[in-house]
Protein backbone atom coordinates (compact mmCIF):
# COMPACT_ATOMS: atom_id res chain seq x y z
CA UNK A 1 0.00 0.00 0.00
CA UNK A 2 1.24 3.55 -1.27
CA UNK A 3 0.85 6.99 1.31
CA UNK A 4 -1.01 8.30 -1.59
CA UNK A 5 -4.11 6.74 -1.45
CA UNK A 6 -6.30 3.91 -3.00
CA UNK A 7 -8.98 3.48 -5.32
CA UNK A 8 -11.69 0.82 -5.86
CA UNK A 9 -13.32 0.44 -9.28
CA UNK A 10 -16.41 -1.68 -10.83
CA UNK A 11 -15.05 -5.20 -12.28
CA UNK A 12 -16.21 -8.65 -12.43
CA UNK A 13 -17.99 -10.73 -9.68
CA UNK A 14 -16.03 -11.58 -6.47
CA UNK A 15 -15.25 -15.16 -6.21
CA UNK A 16 -13.00 -17.25 -3.63
CA UNK A 17 -12.62 -18.71 -0.19
CA UNK A 18 -10.75 -16.33 2.56
CA UNK A 19 -10.00 -16.17 6.20
CA UNK A 20 -10.52 -13.26 8.54
CA UNK A 21 -7.66 -12.20 10.05
CA UNK A 22 -8.31 -12.65 14.25
CA UNK A 23 -10.58 -11.02 15.78
CA UNK A 24 -9.31 -7.76 17.52
CA UNK A 25 -11.52 -7.71 21.17
CA UNK A 26 -10.70 -11.32 21.48
CA UNK A 27 -6.67 -10.43 20.58
CA UNK A 28 -6.36 -7.60 22.84
CA UNK A 29 -7.49 -9.73 25.50
CA UNK A 30 -5.38 -12.34 24.89
CA UNK A 31 -1.93 -10.50 25.07
CA UNK A 32 -3.54 -8.45 28.41
CA UNK A 33 -4.86 -11.56 30.20
CA UNK A 34 -1.72 -13.99 29.53
CA UNK A 35 0.06 -10.77 30.86
CA UNK A 36 -1.42 -10.42 34.00
CA UNK A 37 -1.37 -14.63 34.43
CA UNK A 38 1.32 -16.75 35.84
CA UNK A 39 2.90 -18.78 33.33
CA UNK A 40 2.89 -18.99 30.02
CA UNK A 41 0.18 -18.15 27.56
CA UNK A 42 0.29 -19.79 23.93
CA UNK A 43 -1.86 -17.94 21.16
CA UNK A 44 -3.00 -18.67 18.00
CA UNK A 45 -4.28 -16.63 15.25
CA UNK A 46 -3.73 -13.41 16.62
CA UNK A 47 -4.45 -10.09 14.28
CA UNK A 48 -1.04 -8.51 13.75
CA UNK A 49 -2.29 -5.23 13.40
CA UNK A 50 -0.87 -2.32 14.68
CA UNK A 51 -3.49 -1.80 17.26
CA UNK A 52 -2.86 -5.19 18.47
CA UNK A 53 0.81 -4.71 18.37
CA UNK A 54 0.77 -2.05 20.47
CA UNK A 55 -1.04 -3.56 23.10
CA UNK A 56 1.49 -6.09 22.72
CA UNK A 57 4.46 -3.55 23.38
CA UNK A 58 2.52 -2.38 26.28
CA UNK A 59 2.60 -5.71 28.14
CA UNK A 60 6.19 -5.67 27.62
CA UNK A 61 6.40 -2.43 29.19
CA UNK A 62 4.38 -3.57 32.16
CA UNK A 63 7.04 -6.56 32.61
CA UNK A 64 6.02 -9.78 30.92
CA UNK A 65 7.43 -11.44 28.23
CA UNK A 66 6.05 -10.99 24.81
CA UNK A 67 7.32 -13.05 21.92
CA UNK A 68 6.07 -13.61 18.65
CA UNK A 69 6.47 -17.31 17.19
CA UNK A 70 5.26 -16.43 13.78
CA UNK A 71 1.98 -16.28 11.71
CA UNK A 72 -0.37 -15.18 14.20
CA UNK A 73 1.63 -17.58 17.24
CA UNK A 74 2.38 -15.87 20.34
CA UNK A 75 3.74 -16.83 23.86
CA UNK A 76 2.98 -14.52 26.76
CA UNK A 77 4.71 -15.27 29.97
CA UNK A 78 3.00 -13.23 33.20
CA UNK A 79 4.03 -13.19 36.10
CA UNK A 80 1.23 -12.33 37.76
CA UNK A 81 0.92 -9.01 38.24
CA UNK A 82 1.93 -5.04 36.48
CA UNK A 83 5.41 -3.58 37.12
CA UNK A 84 5.64 0.45 36.44
CA UNK A 85 6.93 0.88 33.05
CA UNK A 86 10.17 2.92 32.33
CA UNK A 87 8.60 5.00 29.33
CA UNK A 88 5.30 6.33 28.41
CA UNK A 89 2.77 3.74 26.19
CA UNK A 90 1.73 4.65 23.17
CA UNK A 91 -1.72 2.65 22.23
CA UNK A 92 -1.79 4.36 18.64
CA UNK A 93 -4.87 4.09 17.27
CA UNK A 94 -6.87 1.45 20.08
CA UNK A 95 -8.84 2.72 21.89
CA UNK A 96 -9.70 -0.87 23.33
CA UNK A 97 -6.00 -1.13 24.07
CA UNK A 98 -5.79 1.95 26.21
CA UNK A 99 -9.20 1.42 28.15
CA UNK A 100 -8.61 -2.13 28.81
CA UNK A 101 -5.03 -1.80 29.70
CA UNK A 102 -5.52 1.52 32.21
CA UNK A 103 -8.08 -0.85 33.93
CA UNK A 104 -5.81 -4.20 34.43
CA UNK A 105 -2.76 -1.49 35.57
CA UNK A 106 -5.25 0.67 38.11
CA UNK A 107 -5.02 -1.66 40.84
CA UNK A 108 -0.98 -1.99 40.76
CA UNK A 109 1.49 -0.09 42.73
CA UNK A 110 2.72 2.08 40.21
CA UNK A 111 2.31 5.16 37.67
CA UNK A 112 1.89 5.20 33.71
CA UNK A 113 1.50 7.79 31.58
CA UNK A 114 -0.78 6.84 28.36
CA UNK A 115 -1.14 8.43 25.19
CA UNK A 116 -1.76 7.31 21.31
CA UNK A 117 -2.44 8.98 17.60
CA UNK A 118 -4.30 12.45 17.00
CA UNK A 119 -7.37 10.24 16.49
CA UNK A 120 -6.49 8.51 20.20
CA UNK A 121 -6.01 11.91 21.98
CA UNK A 122 -9.32 13.02 20.78
CA UNK A 123 -11.57 10.21 22.38
CA UNK A 124 -12.61 10.36 25.65
CA UNK A 125 -11.15 8.57 28.40
CA UNK A 126 -13.51 10.13 31.17
CA UNK A 127 -15.74 7.02 30.58
CA UNK A 128 -12.87 5.05 32.08
CA UNK A 129 -11.57 7.26 34.26
CA UNK A 130 -14.39 7.79 36.47
CA UNK A 131 -15.12 4.14 37.24
CA UNK A 132 -11.70 3.71 38.24
CA UNK A 133 -11.76 6.88 40.39
CA UNK A 134 -14.56 5.82 42.28
CA UNK A 135 -12.64 2.49 42.83
CA UNK A 136 -9.77 4.61 44.09
CA UNK A 137 -7.14 5.47 41.42
CA UNK A 138 -5.97 8.27 40.10
CA UNK A 139 -5.23 10.19 36.90
CA UNK A 140 -3.47 13.57 35.72
CA UNK A 141 -4.65 14.42 32.01
CA UNK A 142 -5.60 16.88 29.78
CA UNK A 143 -8.77 18.82 29.82
CA UNK A 144 -11.78 16.92 28.72
CA UNK A 145 -10.72 14.01 29.96
CA UNK A 146 -8.32 13.54 26.74
CA UNK A 147 -4.86 11.23 26.50
CA UNK A 148 -2.18 11.82 27.01
CA UNK A 149 -2.91 11.11 30.82
CA UNK A 150 -1.04 10.08 33.81
CA UNK A 151 -2.30 6.71 35.91
CA UNK A 152 -1.67 6.06 39.58
CA UNK A 153 -2.85 3.17 40.77
CA UNK A 154 -3.07 1.13 44.25
CA UNK A 155 -4.97 -0.10 46.44
CA UNK A 156 -8.53 -0.08 45.32
CA UNK A 157 -11.97 -0.85 47.10
CA UNK A 158 -15.15 -2.28 45.22
CA UNK A 159 -17.64 -0.68 42.87
CA UNK A 160 -20.29 -2.07 41.07
CA UNK A 161 -21.23 0.15 38.33
CA UNK A 162 -23.98 0.84 35.94
CA UNK A 163 -22.51 1.36 32.51
CA UNK A 164 -24.60 4.58 31.43
CA UNK A 165 -23.55 3.88 27.84
CA UNK A 166 -23.21 0.19 26.25
CA UNK A 167 -19.45 0.25 26.67
CA UNK A 168 -17.56 -3.52 26.51
CA UNK A 169 -14.04 -1.24 27.38
CA UNK A 170 -15.13 0.07 29.77
CA UNK A 171 -16.86 -3.43 31.14
CA UNK A 172 -13.85 -4.78 30.56
CA UNK A 173 -11.72 -1.77 32.39
CA UNK A 174 -13.78 -1.92 35.48
CA UNK A 175 -13.52 -6.07 35.72
CA UNK A 176 -9.94 -5.57 35.34
CA UNK A 177 -9.51 -3.71 38.19
CA UNK A 178 -11.90 -5.58 40.20
CA UNK A 179 -9.08 -8.41 40.32
CA UNK A 180 -6.96 -6.23 42.39
CA UNK A 181 -9.64 -4.22 44.74
CA UNK A 182 -11.07 -5.05 47.71
CA UNK A 183 -14.07 -6.89 47.42
CA UNK A 184 -13.72 -6.66 43.64
CA UNK A 185 -16.39 -5.41 41.38
CA UNK A 186 -19.60 -5.52 39.70
CA UNK A 187 -21.10 -4.08 36.57
CA UNK A 188 -24.72 -3.51 35.64
CA UNK A 189 -25.47 -3.78 31.70
CA UNK A 190 -28.80 -2.55 30.98
CA UNK A 191 -28.27 -3.59 27.06
CA UNK A 192 -25.79 -6.48 27.04
CA UNK A 193 -22.01 -5.60 25.43
CA UNK A 194 -20.10 -7.86 23.62
CA UNK A 195 -18.93 -10.67 26.89
CA UNK A 196 -15.11 -11.69 25.72
CA UNK A 197 -13.92 -10.26 28.71
CA UNK A 198 -16.29 -12.76 31.00
CA UNK A 199 -15.52 -15.88 28.91
CA UNK A 200 -11.77 -15.27 28.65
CA UNK A 201 -11.58 -15.01 32.96
CA UNK A 202 -13.15 -17.80 33.17
CA UNK A 203 -11.02 -19.93 30.84
CA UNK A 204 -8.01 -18.08 32.68
CA UNK A 205 -9.58 -19.46 35.72
CA UNK A 206 -11.48 -16.71 37.02
CA UNK A 207 -15.11 -17.01 39.11
CA UNK A 208 -17.42 -14.34 37.84
CA UNK A 209 -20.99 -14.20 37.46
CA UNK A 210 -23.18 -13.21 35.11
CA UNK A 211 -26.74 -13.00 35.96
CA UNK A 212 -29.56 -11.75 33.88
CA UNK A 213 -31.95 -9.75 36.42
CA UNK A 214 -35.10 -7.80 34.64
CA UNK A 215 -33.63 -7.45 31.10
CA UNK A 216 -30.13 -6.11 32.76
CA UNK A 217 -26.80 -7.93 32.95
CA UNK A 218 -25.34 -7.92 36.74
CA UNK A 219 -21.50 -9.36 36.20
CA UNK A 220 -19.64 -9.81 39.27
CA UNK A 221 -16.67 -11.03 40.28
CA UNK A 222 -14.67 -11.35 44.17
CA UNK A 223 -11.00 -9.32 44.01
CA UNK A 224 -7.70 -11.25 44.70
CA UNK A 225 -8.09 -13.78 42.43
CA UNK A 226 -5.44 -15.13 40.09
CA UNK A 227 -4.84 -16.04 36.62
CA UNK A 228 -3.81 -19.12 35.51
CA UNK A 229 -2.24 -19.24 32.12
CA UNK A 230 -4.38 -20.31 29.33
CA UNK A 231 -3.72 -21.18 25.68
CA UNK A 232 -5.93 -19.15 23.68
CA UNK A 233 -6.86 -19.46 19.64
CA UNK A 234 -8.38 -16.01 18.20
CA UNK A 235 -11.78 -16.65 16.16
CA UNK A 236 -12.00 -14.50 12.61
CA UNK A 237 -12.89 -11.42 13.21
CA UNK A 238 -16.52 -10.66 12.07
CA UNK A 239 -15.88 -6.94 11.74
CA UNK A 240 -13.51 -7.43 9.31
CA UNK A 241 -14.88 -10.32 7.63
CA UNK A 242 -18.09 -7.84 6.88
CA UNK A 243 -15.91 -5.84 4.03
CA UNK A 244 -15.63 -9.25 1.78
CA UNK A 245 -19.15 -10.58 2.22
CA UNK A 246 -20.74 -7.14 1.69
CA UNK A 247 -18.32 -6.70 -1.29
CA UNK A 248 -20.14 -9.75 -2.60
CA UNK A 249 -23.80 -9.15 -1.59
CA UNK A 250 -23.41 -5.87 -4.09
CA UNK A 251 -21.31 -7.19 -6.34
CA UNK A 252 -23.58 -9.33 -9.07
CA UNK A 253 -22.89 -12.76 -9.67
CA UNK A 254 -20.73 -13.30 -6.66
CA UNK A 255 -19.82 -15.56 -3.95
CA UNK A 256 -17.71 -15.25 -1.14
CA UNK A 257 -17.13 -17.56 1.48
CA UNK A 258 -14.87 -16.37 4.68
CA UNK A 259 -14.13 -19.46 6.84
CA UNK A 260 -13.69 -19.13 10.54
CA UNK A 261 -15.61 -16.28 11.71
CA UNK A 262 -16.57 -15.75 15.30
CA UNK A 263 -20.45 -16.08 15.28
CA UNK A 264 -20.28 -14.70 18.80
CA UNK A 265 -24.58 -13.76 18.86
CA UNK A 266 -23.31 -10.27 20.61
CA UNK A 267 -21.42 -9.75 17.69
CA UNK A 268 -23.58 -10.82 14.77
CA UNK A 269 -25.93 -7.98 14.47
CA UNK A 270 -24.37 -6.96 10.71
CA UNK A 271 -25.23 -10.14 9.77
CA UNK A 272 -28.93 -10.57 11.47
CA UNK A 273 -29.64 -7.03 9.43
CA UNK A 274 -28.30 -8.34 6.29
CA UNK A 275 -30.76 -11.34 5.98
CA UNK A 276 -33.45 -8.96 6.98
CA UNK A 277 -32.39 -6.97 4.01
CA UNK A 278 -32.75 -9.90 1.89
CA UNK A 279 -29.13 -11.27 1.52
CA UNK A 280 -28.35 -14.59 0.09
CA UNK A 281 -26.17 -15.10 3.21
CA UNK A 282 -25.06 -18.80 4.59
CA UNK A 283 -23.11 -20.14 7.71
CA UNK A 284 -21.80 -23.56 7.50
CA UNK A 285 -19.54 -25.55 10.02
CA UNK A 286 -20.58 -24.03 12.91
CA UNK A 287 -18.34 -25.34 15.59
CA UNK A 288 -16.50 -24.58 18.95
CA UNK A 289 -13.59 -23.05 18.77
CA UNK A 290 -11.72 -21.48 22.20
CA UNK A 291 -15.23 -21.01 23.85
CA UNK A 292 -16.67 -19.20 21.17
CA UNK A 293 -18.83 -20.22 18.84
CA UNK A 294 -17.48 -20.22 14.49
CA UNK A 295 -18.60 -21.19 11.23
CA UNK A 296 -17.99 -20.41 7.19
CA UNK A 297 -19.95 -17.69 6.01
CA UNK A 298 -20.67 -17.35 2.60
CA UNK A 299 -22.39 -14.20 0.82
CA UNK A 300 -23.61 -14.38 -2.88
CA UNK A 301 -25.09 -11.27 -5.12
CA UNK A 302 -27.81 -10.36 -3.56
CA UNK A 303 -31.12 -8.19 -4.27
CA UNK A 304 -31.28 -5.95 -0.78
CA UNK A 305 -34.37 -3.95 0.33
CA UNK A 306 -34.00 -1.02 2.85
CA UNK A 307 -34.56 -2.17 6.65
CA UNK A 308 -35.12 -0.26 10.19
CA UNK A 309 -32.06 -1.29 12.79
CA UNK A 310 -33.80 -0.90 16.04
CA UNK A 311 -31.73 1.06 18.56
CA UNK A 312 -31.26 -2.07 20.94
CA UNK A 313 -28.69 -4.01 18.51
CA UNK A 314 -26.43 -1.14 18.10
CA UNK A 315 -24.57 -3.04 20.88
CA UNK A 316 -24.03 -5.80 18.50
CA UNK A 317 -22.71 -4.15 15.43
CA UNK A 318 -21.31 -1.24 16.29
CA UNK A 319 -17.96 -1.23 14.04
CA UNK A 320 -20.36 -2.02 11.20
CA UNK A 321 -22.53 0.45 10.57
CA UNK A 322 -20.32 2.00 7.95
CA UNK A 323 -20.30 -0.89 5.85
CA UNK A 324 -23.74 -1.72 6.42
CA UNK A 325 -24.60 2.07 4.83
CA UNK A 326 -22.81 0.78 1.92
CA UNK A 327 -24.85 -2.32 1.49
CA UNK A 328 -27.95 0.22 2.22
CA UNK A 329 -26.70 2.25 -0.39
CA UNK A 330 -27.16 -0.15 -2.57
CA UNK A 331 -30.76 -1.29 -1.56
CA UNK A 332 -34.30 -0.48 -2.73
CA UNK A 333 -35.62 1.86 -0.47
CA UNK A 334 -34.13 3.33 2.48
CA UNK A 335 -32.55 2.15 5.89
CA UNK A 336 -32.83 3.96 8.66
CA UNK A 337 -30.25 3.20 11.66
CA UNK A 338 -31.11 4.32 15.11
CA UNK A 339 -29.55 4.59 18.33
CA UNK A 340 -25.73 4.52 16.94
CA UNK A 341 -24.43 7.81 18.74
CA UNK A 342 -21.59 6.02 19.84
CA UNK A 343 -20.47 5.77 16.42
CA UNK A 344 -19.33 9.61 16.96
CA UNK A 345 -16.93 8.91 19.50
CA UNK A 346 -15.25 5.81 17.68
CA UNK A 347 -11.96 6.22 15.52
CA UNK A 348 -13.76 9.21 14.00
CA UNK A 349 -17.11 10.44 13.91
CA UNK A 350 -18.46 7.82 11.73
CA UNK A 351 -22.10 9.26 11.44
CA UNK A 352 -20.38 12.37 9.99
CA UNK A 353 -17.69 10.92 7.83
CA UNK A 354 -20.10 7.99 6.43
CA UNK A 355 -23.04 10.75 5.66
CA UNK A 356 -20.52 12.91 3.51
CA UNK A 357 -18.66 9.93 1.82
CA UNK A 358 -22.01 8.44 0.83
CA UNK A 359 -23.47 11.50 -0.11
CA UNK A 360 -20.35 12.76 -2.26
CA UNK A 361 -20.60 9.10 -3.98
CA UNK A 362 -24.12 10.46 -5.07
CA UNK A 363 -25.89 8.53 -2.22
CA UNK A 364 -29.01 10.27 -0.43
CA UNK A 365 -28.35 10.56 2.79
CA UNK A 366 -29.63 12.17 6.27
CA UNK A 367 -27.82 12.67 9.28
CA UNK A 368 -29.26 12.74 12.71
CA UNK A 369 -27.67 13.57 16.14
CA UNK A 370 -28.00 9.56 16.94
CA UNK A 371 -28.92 7.50 13.25
CA UNK A 372 -27.98 7.94 10.04
CA UNK A 373 -31.03 7.35 7.07
CA UNK A 374 -29.44 5.84 3.67
CA UNK A 375 -32.41 6.65 1.42
CA UNK A 376 -31.11 4.07 -1.52
CA UNK A 377 -32.03 3.82 -4.77
CA UNK A 378 -35.51 3.83 -6.84
CA UNK A 379 -34.71 0.25 -7.76
CA UNK A 380 -32.92 -2.40 -6.46
CA UNK A 381 -29.14 -2.50 -6.81
CA UNK A 382 -29.25 0.91 -9.02
CA UNK A 383 -26.41 2.49 -10.13
CA UNK A 384 -24.31 4.45 -7.28
CA UNK A 385 -22.38 7.45 -9.27
CA UNK A 386 -19.22 6.64 -7.35
CA UNK A 387 -16.17 9.03 -8.53
CA UNK A 388 -15.18 10.64 -4.90
CA UNK A 389 -12.25 11.02 -3.36
CA UNK A 390 -13.17 10.21 0.27
CA UNK A 391 -11.39 11.74 3.36
CA UNK A 392 -11.23 9.00 5.95
CA UNK A 393 -9.49 11.17 8.86
CA UNK A 394 -7.48 7.86 9.30
CA UNK A 395 -10.45 5.87 10.34
CA UNK A 396 -10.07 2.25 8.66
CA UNK A 397 -13.25 1.58 8.54
CA UNK A 398 -14.23 4.46 6.95
CA UNK A 399 -11.19 3.69 4.53
CA UNK A 400 -12.54 -0.14 3.49
CA UNK A 401 -16.28 0.90 3.44
CA UNK A 402 -15.31 2.86 0.78
CA UNK A 403 -13.44 0.97 -1.06
CA UNK A 404 -16.02 -1.67 -0.49
CA UNK A 405 -18.61 0.78 -2.44
CA UNK A 406 -15.76 1.49 -5.34
CA UNK A 407 -16.15 -2.35 -6.35
CA UNK A 408 -19.83 -1.52 -7.10
CA UNK A 409 -20.26 2.48 -7.98
CA UNK A 410 -20.17 3.23 -11.74
CA UNK A 411 -16.93 5.37 -11.44
CA UNK A 412 -13.66 4.67 -9.37
CA UNK A 413 -13.50 5.49 -5.40
CA UNK A 414 -10.74 7.00 -3.81
CA UNK A 415 -9.48 6.89 -0.44
CA UNK A 416 -6.77 8.80 1.55
CA UNK A 417 -4.35 7.77 4.35
CA UNK A 418 -4.87 3.45 3.68
CA UNK A 419 -1.93 2.70 5.66
CA UNK A 420 -4.65 3.03 8.27
CA UNK A 421 -6.23 -0.32 7.30
CA UNK A 422 -3.51 -1.93 8.86
CA UNK A 423 -4.84 -0.92 12.18
CA UNK A 424 -7.24 -3.75 12.46
CA UNK A 425 -6.74 -5.23 8.90
CA UNK A 426 -3.63 -6.13 7.60
CA UNK A 427 -3.47 -7.89 4.00
CA UNK A 428 -7.61 -6.25 3.18
CA UNK A 429 -6.41 -5.35 0.01
CA UNK A 430 -4.64 -8.39 -0.92
CA UNK A 431 -7.48 -10.03 0.60
CA UNK A 432 -9.73 -8.59 -1.98
CA UNK A 433 -7.52 -8.42 -5.02
CA UNK A 434 -7.28 -12.45 -4.59
CA UNK A 435 -10.97 -12.59 -4.28
CA UNK A 436 -10.94 -10.65 -8.00
CA UNK A 437 -11.47 -6.70 -6.37
CA UNK A 438 -9.84 -3.82 -8.25
CA UNK A 439 -8.03 -2.02 -5.57
CA UNK A 440 -4.72 -0.11 -6.57
CA UNK A 441 -2.58 2.46 -5.57
CA UNK A 442 -4.35 6.38 -6.75
C1 LIG B 1 -14.59 -3.22 21.84
C2 LIG B 1 -15.75 -2.60 22.19
C3 LIG B 1 -16.41 -1.60 21.34
C4 LIG B 1 -15.93 -1.65 19.89
C5 LIG B 1 -14.43 -1.75 19.81
C6 LIG B 1 -13.94 -3.00 20.52
C7 LIG B 1 -13.96 -4.18 22.77
O1 LIG B 1 -16.15 -0.31 21.87
O2 LIG B 1 -16.36 -0.51 19.19
O3 LIG B 1 -14.01 -1.81 18.46
O4 LIG B 1 -13.07 -4.95 22.35
O5 LIG B 1 -14.35 -4.20 23.95
P1 LIG B 1 -17.01 0.31 23.10
O6 LIG B 1 -16.77 -0.51 24.27
O7 LIG B 1 -16.49 1.70 23.25
O8 LIG B 1 -18.43 0.29 22.61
Amino acid sequence: MTAAGLTAKRGGPLKGRVRAPGDKSISHRALIFGALATGTTQIQGLLEGDDVLRTAAAMRAFGAQVDSLGAGRWRVTGKGGFSEPEDVIDCGNAGTGVRLVMGAAAGFDLSATFTGDASLRKRPMNRVMTPLREMGASFAGRSGGRLPLTLKGGSLGRLVYRLPEPSAQVKSAVLLAGLHAQGGAGVIEPEATRDHTERMLRAFGVEISVEDRGGERHIDLAGGQKLTAADVDVPGDPSSAAFPLVAALITPGSEVTVEGVLLNALRTGLFETLIEMGADLSVANRRQSGGEEVGDVTARGSTLRGVDVPPERAPSMIDEYPILAVAAAFARGPTHMRGIGEMRVKESDRIALMAAGLSACGVGVEEEPEGLIVVGGQGANHPIAGGAEVVTHGDHRIAMSHLVMGLAAQAPISVDEPGMIATSFPGFVEMMRGLGAEIDPT
